[in-house]
């Protein structure tokens, strides 16, 4: 396929600023068409104050700064924007600001090819936050991916005062509606997985966007992520103790008493540690593992180890009955790269019990660590998780249909029957590592949508 000129206009890209999985699909995908020959570069926000050593200025777009990130030899062109004001230090601010930040951003995504004098073949723009673009009439087709529908970008329109071009009108209610806008706007609307494509056209998931989606007729397109497994490889992974692969998971003992050792001394070595690595929020479901736990704790042998930060009564909820459980529960509380890849390596299985979820990454990190997911059979999740049947040996996880704590604890006391079964086990495991969710089988599915932009 001829070589095309794409823009990535995101928030968040991992490497650089990373909250969520957000960061990790927009690398990973600028990653895998890079690696497919396009010239793909990248615009996001600076948060916080770039010094030269970390990148050169390029020249004012309006009253911003455009940034040349110094990025290593052979990667993606990574642009960051300096918003006057603006280099608060958080990511989001979660108020006016954000609308600024991001309405900007927008912008400077339509006047990049005047200072750079490289004109994008598609804009490709991610979420909310870059979700004003294609009402901004950038001068090449648009895509908006929606990552999550949760988050919306709704602002009064009072907080746009300051900025200049912003094509935006406020709605009916006096605000300004980011993704709403985008959704109506753009050439393309996609998403992150094919089971969340169909769940956003129905009430029950579209967040008060479904009619908007409705109308765009086929779309949205569902595209699944794919992972980065440069970053999410366990024999090649820096962060965990000791390397494995599925044609030899030995380390995978090492990884596991070592993350034994450090959050829960002591705990039975033959009973299954259950890990739980998430955004602490409504969406990914924790309040059911929360409300579940007391029983799990009575009825199995499992230990429980919790990585997370977010709504603060969900913290306390978990440092609650980390301090009554010390021996089988285990809560960090807060955002620990390092940590996390610990825990999808030395767990032994992954809850993901989310209410709804347009991909999810991490079953599909647990998957490939040989870490059994149990999972909510929702969106992405329903994409890329099979419940095990032993008799025939199919199957990657454990999966379960409500989201209520029982529906959690039956799939959790199933996954814990099979790690007591010394004959499927093995097999479930060996099933798990060799699932391939590698962005190169998905990057083909991006440049066909973007050929069909470009080309009609
Ligand atoms: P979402 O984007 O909705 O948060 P995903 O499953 O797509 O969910 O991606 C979550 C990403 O964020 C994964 O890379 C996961 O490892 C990471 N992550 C979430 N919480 C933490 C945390 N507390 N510490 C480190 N990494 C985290
Ligand atoms: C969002 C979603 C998550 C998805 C990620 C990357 O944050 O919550 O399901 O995996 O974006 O697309």
């Amino acid at each position: 396929m001829a070589p095309m000129k794409i823009l990535m206009v995101a928030a968040e890209y991992a490497g650089l600023v990373k909250t969520g999985g957000l960061a990790d699909a927009v690398a990973g995908l600028t990653g895998a068409l890079a690696g497919a020959g396009h010239d793909v570069r990248v615009l996001v926000p600076a948060y916080a104050p770039i010094g030269p050593e970390t990148a050169h200025e390029l020249g004012p777009i309006g009253d911003c700064r455009l940034l040349e990130h110094r990025n290593a030899a052979g990667g993606p062109r990574i642009y960051r924007l300096d918003a006057p004001g603006l280099d608060t230090g958080s990511v989001y601010t979660g108020d006016d600001r954000d609308a600024v930040r991001f309405a900007r951003l927008a912008g400077a995504a339509c006047a990049l090819g005047d200072v750079l004098g490289w004109r994008a073949d598609v804009f490709h723009c991610h979420d909310w936050h870059a979700a004003l673009a294609p009402a901004m009439r950038p001068p090449a087709p648009t895509m908006l991916t929606v990552h999550n529908l949760g988050y919306q970008g709704v602002f009064p329109a009072s907080a746009l005062a300051g900025v200049g071009d912003v094509r935006a009108a406020p709605e009916a209610d006096g605000n300004v509606h980011f993704l709403r806008t985008g959704l109506r706007a753009a050439d393309r609307v996609t998403t992150v997985s094919p089971t969340y494509a169909r769940e956003i056209r129905t009430p029950e998931f579209g967040m008060g966007l479904d009619a908007v989606l409705r109308d765009r007729g086929d779309d949205p397109l569902g595209i699944l992520n794919g992972v980065d497994y440069q970053t999410w490889e366990p024999s090649t992974d820096p962060l965990i103790d000791a390397p494995y692969g599925a044609e030899d998971p030995s380390g995978k003992a090492t990884a596991r008493a070592s993350l034994r050792g450090d959050l829960l001394p002591g705990f039975d070595r033959n009973a299954p540690l259950v890990g739980l690595v998430s955004r602490l929020v409504h969406q990914k479901g924790v309040d059911l593992l929360i409300d579940a736990l007391p029983e799990l704790l009575a009825r199995t042998r499992a230990g429980f180890a919790v990585l997370g930060s977010g709504d603060a009564v969900l913290e306390r909820a978990l440092e609650g009955l980390a301090d009554a459980h010390p021996g089988r529960v285990a809560f960090r509380n807060g955002y620990d790269e390092p940590l996390a890849h610990r825990i999808f390596a030395g767990a032994d299985l992954f809850v993901v019990p989310s209410r709804y979820e347009p991909c999810g990454l991490t079953q599909m990190y647990a998957l490939r660590y040989g870490t059994i997911p149990v999972v909510r059979r929702t969106g992405g999740l329903a994409d890329t998780v099979l419940h095990f049947d032993p008799a025939s040996g199919r199957g990657n996880g454990s999966v379960f249909e409500h989201a209520d704590p029982q529906g959690l604890i039956w799939a959790l006391e199933r996954a814990i029957e099979w790690f007591d079964d010394a004959a499927a086990w093995p097999r479930l495991v060996r099933n798990a590592m060799r699932a391939d969710f590698s962005w190169a089988r998905q990057v083909g599915a991006y440049e066909e949508a973007y050929r069909r932009l470009i080309r009609p």
